[in-house]
């Protein structure tokens, strides 16, 4: 009897050898820029203490009260699988006291994250990120450094329609003050906010101004505004940060609303949405955290940092950012002899770095070369037991379709020297 088969579990999902060539073309442009910008790479572990993300996302926000992945291992300790990577490379950084370290404190990371969200196009429960976070640097200069690379990344892999968002939350004093006005605010809106709103309204307000249903977004129309809380040095921070953006020529927008579903930012947050994405159309966020140090042990550290969704990316990449498929030399070879002969330069050529392929189900030369010209093949080297026994091969040059008969012992040489020289 057939056996059922086994499914992947929902909101996670296979990324198949089809789509290798979008998913190679971020990562390699991610890893490229992030090192033309100064930083290196750090990897953290995908599970870590459950308090860590407690202590530094925040106990009453939406990862950390309904979207975290929290088991106890065999031991009863609580382990949570990683929601995001800041609170990781942050515990990293303290742990390993980086803060000591004389190269520059700037580091990127690539890789899977896991929240319990309810899944859709551009949301999953596991996903993939590339982000940075740079610490010790409190100057401006610095979140623009890092937007700055957000929006070369994102713009560099050609995708359509983006928008920067920025905005500042000052520091723990200024949201205080903000926090107590709008929290009084939303007191007198109550009745039209939505059940979720009317809980959050005292354990974080300023989380009321993300929601989306209209009703809240309607009651938040003459809400106070946290850009007139804001002291002369937050101002003034914020102000060096859009100079910066501007001298660089990013196009922003100041949107006092955006608060982000993180606590541990202080002064700036932005986030770049992609228009074409739908309800789920924010590509990359972050800003700065310069009490999150401190917060999980370490010494007072200013710090900021991005996070991108890759997934989210690669829905929108277009084929123009990808580099076209490119085996460079194909084999088709035929007869016992004819094999025996194709497979040994084959493997000649594999061990010089050149990469070199077949179809070992293919025994028409029709199929084999258009699946040469599939894969993008500049060369076919043709082989038959005549070629074999006469010790030369046939080489067909896949753009001008021309064939010349080359000496076997020479054949590998030339195509080093050839392809070299295209
Ligand atoms: P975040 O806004 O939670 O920030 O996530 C950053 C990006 O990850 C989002 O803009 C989105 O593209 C992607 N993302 C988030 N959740 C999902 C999901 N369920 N499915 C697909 N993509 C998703 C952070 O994670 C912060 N750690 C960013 C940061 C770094 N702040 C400072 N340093």
């Amino acid at each position: 009897m057939d056996k059922p088969i086994i499914r992947s579990i929902k909101g996670v999902k296979d990324i198949l050898p089809g789509d290798m060539a979008k998913w190679e073309a971020i990562e390699e442009a991610a890893r490229r820029l992030a090192k033309v910008y100064g930083f290196a790479e750090i990897r953290v572990p995908l599970f870590e203490a459950t308090e860590l993300f407690a202590r530094s996302i925040g106990g009453s926000t939406d990862i950390v009260e309904k979207e975290m992945y929290t088991f106890p291992d065999r031991d009863g300790k609580l382990l949570t699988l990683r929601p995001e990577a800041t609170a990781g490379v942050v515990r990293a950084y303290v742990e390993h006291n980086l803060a000591a370290s004389s190269s520059s404190q700037k580091y990127f990371y690539l890789g899977p994250m896991f929240r319990h969200e309810r899944p859709q196009a551009g949301r999953l429960r596991q996903f993939h990120q590339f982000g940075v976070e740079s610490f010790g640097t409190a100057s401006p200069q610095a979140d623009v450094e890092v937007i700055d690379l957000l929006w070369h990344f994102l713009t560099s892999l050609k995708l359509p329609g983006l928008t920067l968002e920025v905005n500042s939350l000052g520091d723990s004093t200024d949201r205080a003050a903000y926090r107590a006005v709008l929290a009084d605010y939303l007191k007198l809106q109550a009745d039209r906010l939505c059940e979720n709103c009317r809980r959050r309204m005292t354990t974080n307000p300023l989380r009321v101004l993300d929601c989306k249903v209209p009703g809240c977004v309607a009651a938040l129309g003459n809400a106070p505004s946290i850009g007139d809380y804001l002291a002369p040095a937050s101002r003034q921070h914020f102000d060096e940060v859009l100079l910066g953006l501007r001298a660089r020529a990013i196009p922003y927008v100041v949107n006092p609303r955006l608060v982000r579903g993180l606590d541990y930012y202080t002064l700036t947050t932005f986030e770049v949405s992609c228009l074409h994405l739908g309800a789920q159309n924010a590509v990359g966020a972050g800003g700065r955290y310069d009490g999150l140090v401190e917060t999980l042990g370490g010494p007072s550290t200013p710090a900021v940092g991005f996070a991108t969704g890759l997934e989210r990316i690669a829905l929108m990449l277009p084929d123009s950012a990808l580099a076209p498929p490119r085996c460079p030399v194909f084999l088709a070879a035929f007869g016992t002899k004819g094999i025996e002969v194709g497979y040994h330069l084959l493997d000649q050529l594999r061990k010089l770095g050149i990469p070199a392929d077949t179809d070992y189900r293919a025994t028409t030369l029709k199929r084999l070369l258009s699946q040469a010209d599939r894969v993008g093949s500049s060369y076919v080297i043709i082989l038959g037991d005549d070629e074999a026994s006469n010790e030369h091969v046939l080489l067909r040059n896949m753009q001008t379709k021309e064939q010349e008969t080359i000496p076997q012992r020479q054949i590998v040489q030339t195509l080093v020297t050839r392809l070299k020289s295209s």
